[in-house]
């Protein structure tokens, strides 16, 4: 199989306690290389999509979706089929609802792809990372803390800050904190000073530009935050608008695939660093529920001739993936204000990962090709770091996998 073969770098070039790391490092990367190919016979995969609450035995009593729901079975299916191209034997799709136990149970699965933004209620991106810790079952995707603090942009945004991180300022309103209206509410002079506006008003867990609003005056908060409140009965932030361009930048763990090949970059990954091309007067980037993203809205940076810019995206990132303990991928949202100088929106824990079709993207997989690499190297890499992750790091997780590849 394609996965047993490995490169190698030339040894006599390197020296002493360089060349020890470089042997090291390349003899681990061959023995990954070759526990997935391993692992690619007997692992019975699910790839976990967002259940929903409507399908009788989904949940005991449906509720409320305080994020915009999806189901991403479409994009599940497109994980899918990739890891089968691969070389992964055993793949199936499930819903992430109140079945998943059994499900797993069922079909015998070993290990999970979270590809799920939950089925209802508050955190609701953690869940399916919450049940399998519970279960016992390893997974593709973010701790439930990690996945529920990118979710929450309240709580993202302030470790944003403390990590010194610029984020645009902001506050958080919902209707016990009293009236939004300016000099009756001591949290808006707080947070803004003078500052009158414009605004962008948003959910504090949200996806795709849903219930986002730029509000020109102070005196219009109000009432745009009332009616994102009522939409997702959850707190709703208010932040300053950032004017000037947008930017995205992925970033995931350090073992990557480039044809198929495993290589250990030594770092974080960060790339897909794009620009996203707004219309004039298209203050908010049109969610993509309602405008497809195409090729010719995303423009990738050029490395070269923007390196400052594209320099500072990837520092971010991969500043980010490390100080917030991340493993695995996250693209962050990124828009500049009129000096150019950046800030972070938010960091999204499950990217669209769908696969490319026609003039079709997703702003993760066009940022593929300049890489050298396709989408199924993409999800090669997210796999293979995981399964490195898991038996460096935590062992324990990953016992019942030993059996598999002896
Ligand atoms: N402070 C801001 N200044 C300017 N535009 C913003 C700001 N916050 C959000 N936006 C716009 O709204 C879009 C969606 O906001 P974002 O924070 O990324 O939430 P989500 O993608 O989860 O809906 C962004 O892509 C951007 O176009
Ligand atoms: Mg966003």
């Amino acid at each position: 199989m394609e996965l047993l073969e490995t490169r190698r770098e030339a040894p006599e070039a390197l020296m002493g306690a360089e060349q020890d790391r470089v042997v090291r490092r390349q003899t681990r990367v061959a023995e990954l290389q070759e526990q997935v190919a391993r692992l690619a016979e007997t692992m019975r995969i699910a790839v976990v999509f967002g259940g929903n609450k409507h399908v009788p035995g989904a949940v005991i009593n449906p509720t409320f979706n305080p994020r915009h729901w999806k189901s991403y079975e479409a994009v599940a299916e497109d994980i899918a089929a990739a890891l089968r191209r691969i070389g992964f034997r055993y793949v199936i799709t499930i819903p992430d609802d109140m079945s998943l136990g059994h499900q797993l149970r069922r079909h015998q699965i070993h290990f999970a792809w979270l590809n799920t933004g939950g089925v209802q209620g508050l955190g609701s991106v953690s869940h399916a990372a919450a049940m399998l810790e519970m279960f016992g079952i390893p997974y593709v995707g973010h701790s439930p803390l990690s996945a529920a603090t990118m979710d929450n942009k309240q709580v993202m945004k302030r470790d944003l800050m403390i990590a010194g991180v610029p984020t645009a300022p902001f506050m958080v309103w919902q209707p016990n904190r009293g009236p939004l209206t300016p000099g009756q509410n001591p949290r808006l002079e707080k947070a803004f000073g003078a500052y009158d506006g414009p605004f962008i008003v948003k959910p504090i867990s949200g996806r795709a530009s849903r219930f986002v609003v730029a509000v020109d005056h102070a005196d219009g908060l109000a009432a745009t935050a009332e009616g994102i409140y009522n939409a997702t009965q959850n707190p709703v932030l208010i932040e300053s608008y950032l004017s000037g361009r947008e930017f995205c930048v992925a970033v995931c763990g350090e073992v990557i695939a480039r044809q198929g090949q495993l290589e250990r970059l030594g770092h974080p990954f960060a790339f897909a660093v794009i620009e996203r091309v707004l219309d004039q007067d298209e203050r908010v980037f049109t969610s993509m529920d309602h405008r497809p993203i195409t090729t010719d809205r995303v423009r990738c940076l050029d490395r070269k001739r923007e390196s400052d810019l594209y320099d500072k995206l990837v520092t971010m990132a991969r500043s980010i993936y490390e100080e917030f303990e991340l493993e695995t991928l996250i693209r962050l949202d990124v828009r500049a204000d009129d000096k150019g100088d950046l800030y972070v929106l938010e960091a999204n824990p499950k990217p669209d990962l769908a696969a490319a079709a026609e003039n079709r993207t997703s702003i993760v997989g066009a940022g593929l090709k300049n890489e050298g690499m396709s989408y199924d190297d993409l999800i090669l890499s997210l796999i293979a770091d995981r399964i490195d992750v898991l038996f460096s790091q935590r062992r324990a997780v990953v016992s019942h996998l030993d059996s598999l590849l002896n």
